[in-house]
């Protein structure tokens, strides 16, 4: 059998998988480096090992690979391994793709029926020893954060018995506590919902479990210093849906978020609110703090479908603009019985898009600053040498200033696409913003991919480092940064 991905559109040019692994010590660099810049960049990105079973599958069904840029003193070093999950060594012995739609055992080869389909493939995240590469729909893969070597599916010990746990669980940085959720909680097409909140020891401090009011996709989720916060988004899938063979999920616009709030100390039940159609799209969130009996929330949300591999319930067709997202402020109001919260929207006429970061140590806290990607229609992009390229490309990211609602760009070149943002501060105990935004540019017309190290408070001067790989890196979902 033959590994063709000649006929696969997502597969073609910069896109191509890169299907193999790569040490590089002493990375080419440009520029400077700042020297306090010390610890460990992951990524966590899509690397299909064989083509697709079938033509309509998602990119998000791409097997697992994690990235580490090492710096130190100055110089970087670079490592890339396949996860190795037991769907990449069963389909690596098969010499072929045993899993098919995403999300649906039933299209699957036989011989894979009772093996997990993790691919680890969306967010990287260090918790008590082990690097988590995570997806939505299975356990946590661990990682040894040093050599990048799959260790195993990790259940906390046996302590996480839910079938599923999400791709963006928060660490608080006050006390170290790990809080995580997970849906279709007790398999495929159930209505389960469990919480976790683990100690930094990573001991199971408490947990909830409760029934959603609509099966729907729960990417991610807000923690405040009191609550937390969980969106469904628009969604949403169905046992006849799988039962039929399709992919898992369909954006249904009649489907509005639902928010479950529940306080942190389990002093109280799961409130659930329910918005209108037009605030469905809540993918990432940016950060949330409880003032008073008020949780507020900041996050891009989009009135569509973010994505084109989704097919819309009403049979139409994909909107490219329904895609971008503004920034809304959701204030939820726990003294009152509205099921309903408030909507602002900050940063008037922006359209981003939903990948956005703070610096961490403010999490769940008030905060000043995000960084997120975006399209800007301000920056040059050279369509003929960077390939002409069908898809939209990200060019920027932009630093908000949620005090003054100002925006500052950081544009590293006219062939170039940017990946998620990742704020990094200039040392433990610097103020917030104080510090670097890093991440990996695509250098379309060079086919060859790098790291760019930006200032985080002179965005507008591009990156003060580059550092060059000799080839093209896969695509990448979400990234963390681990200190030291
Ligand atoms: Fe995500």
């Amino acid at each position: 059998m033959s590994v063709d991905f000649s006929t696969d559109p997502t597969a073609q040019g910069f896109f191509a998988p890169m299907r193999f692994e790569a040490d590089i010590e002493d990375c080419e660099t440009q520029g400077e480096i700042p020297p306090e810049l010390n610890g460990s960049f992951y990524r966590t990105c899509l690397d299909r090992r064989y083509p697709p079973r079938y033509a309509d599958d998602t990119p998000y069904n791409a097997d697992g690979a994690v990235d580490m840029f090492r710096i130190a003193n100055g110089n970087v070093d670079f490592r890339t391994r396949y996860l190795r999950t037991a769907r990449y060594t069963a389909e690596r012995a098969a010499h072929r793709a045993l899993f098919g739609r995403y999300r649906n055992r039933l299209t699957s080869d036989p011989s894979v029926a009772q093996l997990s389909h993790n691919t680890g493939n969306t967010t990287p995240l260090l918790f008590n020893g082990r690097l988590l590469c995570l997806k939505e729909d299975s356990p946590p893969m661990a990682v040894d954060p040093n050599t990048l070597e799959t260790l195993c599916e990790w259940d906390f010990d046996g302590q996480m018995t839910a079938r599923t746990f999400t791709a963006h669980p928060k660490l608080d940085p006050r006390t170290g506590e790990l809080i995580a959720f997970s849906y279709e909680a007790r398999g495929d097409a159930t209505y389960d919902i469990a919480v976790f909140i683990f100690d930094a020891q990573g001991k199971l401090k408490r947990q909830w479990w409760f029934k959603s009011p609509v099966l729907s996709m729960m990417h991610d989720m807000a923690i405040t210093d009191r609550h937390i916060i969980i969106p469904t988004t628009g969604m949403v899938t169905s046992r006849e849906r799988l039962d039929a063979g399709l992919i898992h999920w369909t954006y249904d616009s009649s489907v509005p978020c639902h928010v479950a709030i529940l306080p942190r100390d389990g002093s109280g039940e799961v409130r659930w609110f329910q918005g209108t159609p037009d605030q469905a799209m809540l993918l990432h969130t940016t950060n949330a703090r409880t003032e008073g009996d008020r949780v507020i929330l900041d996050a891009p949300v989009a009135s569509a479908n973010f994505h084109p591999y989704f097919p819309n319930a009403d049979g139409s067709g994909f909107d490219v603009a329904g895609v971008s997202p503004n920034i809304r402020r959701w204030t939820f109001d726990l003294s009152s019985t509205r099921t309903d919260w408030d909507e602002e929207i900050l940063f008037d006429g922006i359209r981003a898009t939903s990948m956005v970061r703070i610096d961490d140590r403010f999490l769940g806290q008030p905060f000043r600053y995000s960084y997120i990607l975006a399209v800007d229609p301000k920056m040059p992009f050279d369509r003929a040498r960077g390939g002409n390229l069908s898809v939209r490309v990200a060019n920027a990211w932009w630093r908000f200033d949620h005090a003054n609602g100002t925006i500052d760009r950081a544009y590293v070149g006219s062939t170039h696409g940017l990946a998620e943002p990742q704020f990094v501060p200039r040392h433990r105990d610097a103020p917030e913003g104080d510090g670097w935004v890093i991440g990996v540019a695509n250098d379309f017309s060079q086919m060859r991919s790098e790291l760019v190290i930006v200032d985080a408070q002179q965005m507008q001067r591009g990156p003060v480092a580059r550092v060059k790989l000799p080839f093209r890196l896969h695509t990448q979902v979400h990234g963390w940064w681990v200190a030291g």
